[in-house]
């Protein structure tokens, strides 16, 4: 037994990983599988940003960088950040990290002492709680409600607040559900937070283009006056400009938070890979950048309402329609205590591998993100994917009883 370290038991292997090494295995042996699991765009990086890191790497900027990031790529967050959220950071208050998660990961970590508790709607991204755990803090889950669409209520929140209470993380448009707080909803929710002076926010905004039907989205730290000094705001590149590979997240925030992230970058991973920073800035400051979001957006509008569609006629499913993301999260509970094929449904897992062994549907069971009677699909595929699979899914409900 090699010897690790006691924090690794924090760590849950991900059930998930289970279903998608299943599905890649079925694959792998010829089988067609339909895949709605990736909480990736199925589209390519718009070529003009490919096109900068070329330049860049031709340039020879293939050197270490500052911590975090060049002048350049700060610049073009901050512009970013006034412009389209009305956040005034200035770059000094903005540092970027190898994507999302790991700019997520280093908030934690520089900013949670043990037993500090973090709040977390539930459904979440699967990836907080094993976040907190490993920065030493406690995960304290309120439960939005299926019937108010997954959103929590300032009540619940209220509840939830102790002297312990350190962080209120909010995800909206939210990964796994796609569900979305109006600015009302979020200025309600900012009020309770305003009355609590020692918690503050991480909001990880990183779906904030990906919105439809004319919803609006309002960046958290602009809903109170207070806030501005004691949140975080989580952006990344990954999803809204098909970047998932290119790994740059970034933070803004207040000046004492963003040093000591980068305090603890420099000693971790120095920064992110040099020539991705310039093309970084040229997606954000190129008006090509906001047309090629936009093309997608309409895309994945298109989808999400069709898939919407499709699940909400399936028999005894319900789901919540998405207002952003990419994913839909319907619920499967009324099969839960059936059989299908011969094997027992029991939950989400059970549901997911039996419909990926017997139909050849791959789909995320909602249990790592608290619901273990909800399943997460990607609408991010093609119309004809969608069609393909939901045909199949309901093949596959028909033989449970
Ligand atoms: C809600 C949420 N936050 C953060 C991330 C991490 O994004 P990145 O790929 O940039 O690390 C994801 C990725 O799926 C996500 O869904």
């Amino acid at each position: 037994m090699f010897p690790l370290a006691d924090r690794m038991k924090l760590v849950s292997e991900s059930i998930t990983l289970a279903v998608s090494a299943k599905a890649n295995a079925l694959k792998k042996a010829g089988v067609d599988v339909v895949g709605f699991g990736a909480g990736e765009p199925d589209f390519d990086t718009p070529a003009f940003i490919k096109d900068a890191a070329k330049a860049a790497l031709d340039r020879g900027q293939t050197k270490y960088t500052p911590t975090p990031s060049i002048p350049e790529l700060k610049a073009a967050i901050a512009e970013k950040f006034n412009r389209d959220n009305h956040l005034p950071y200035k770059p000094e208050q903005i540092t970027i990290g190898a994507g999302g998660k790991h700019c997520l990961y280093m908030a934690f970590m520089a900013v949670l002492n043990a037993g500090d508790e973090v709040i977390l709607p539930a459904p979440y991204w699967v990836s907080y709680p094993e976040q907190v755990k490993l920065a030493g803090g406690v995960v304290k889950v309120i439960k939005g409600e299926e019937k108010n669409g997954f959103k929590i209520t300032p009540q619940q929140l209220e509840a939830a607040i102790t002297p312990k209470t350190k962080i209120f993380l909010i995800n909206s448009p939210s990964n796994p559900a796609g569900h979305m707080y109006s600015p009302a909803e979020q200025r309600a929710l900012a009020e309770v937070i305003a009355r609590h002076p020692n918690v503050i926010v991480f909001s990880d905004e990183i779906y904030e283009k990906l919105v439809y039907d004319g919803n609006q989205f309002a960046s958290f730290a602009t809903l109170h006056p207070s806030l501005i000094e004691r949140t975080l705001t989580f952006n990344c590149h990954s999803k809204s400009f098909a970047m998932t590979g290119w790994r740059v997240g970034y933070i803004g925030g207040p000046k004492a938070a963003i040093d000591a992230i980068n305090k603890l970058q420099s000693q971790m991973t120095s920064h992110i890979t040099s020539f991705c920073q310039p093309a970084a800035a040229t997606a954000l400051s190129d008006p090509r950048g906001a047309e090629s979001i936009e093309q997608m957006r309409k895309q994945f509008e298109k989808r999400g309402k069709h898939m919407w569609e499709r699940l909400s006629a399936l028999p005894k499913v319900t789901c919540v329609r998405p207002q952003g993301a990419f994913y839909c999260f319907p619920n499967i509970g009324a099969y839960i205590g059936k059989r299908a094929g011969g094997v027992e449904i029991t939950d989400a897992v059970s549901f997911s591998a039996a419909l990926l062994e017997q139909n050849h549907v791959a789909v995320v069971p909602g249990n790592d993100s608290g619901f273990d009677d909800h399943v997460r699909l990607s609408f991010a595929t093609s119309m004809e994917q969608i069609d393909k699979g939901i045909d199949r899914i309901a093949e596959f409900l028909k033989t449970i009883g």
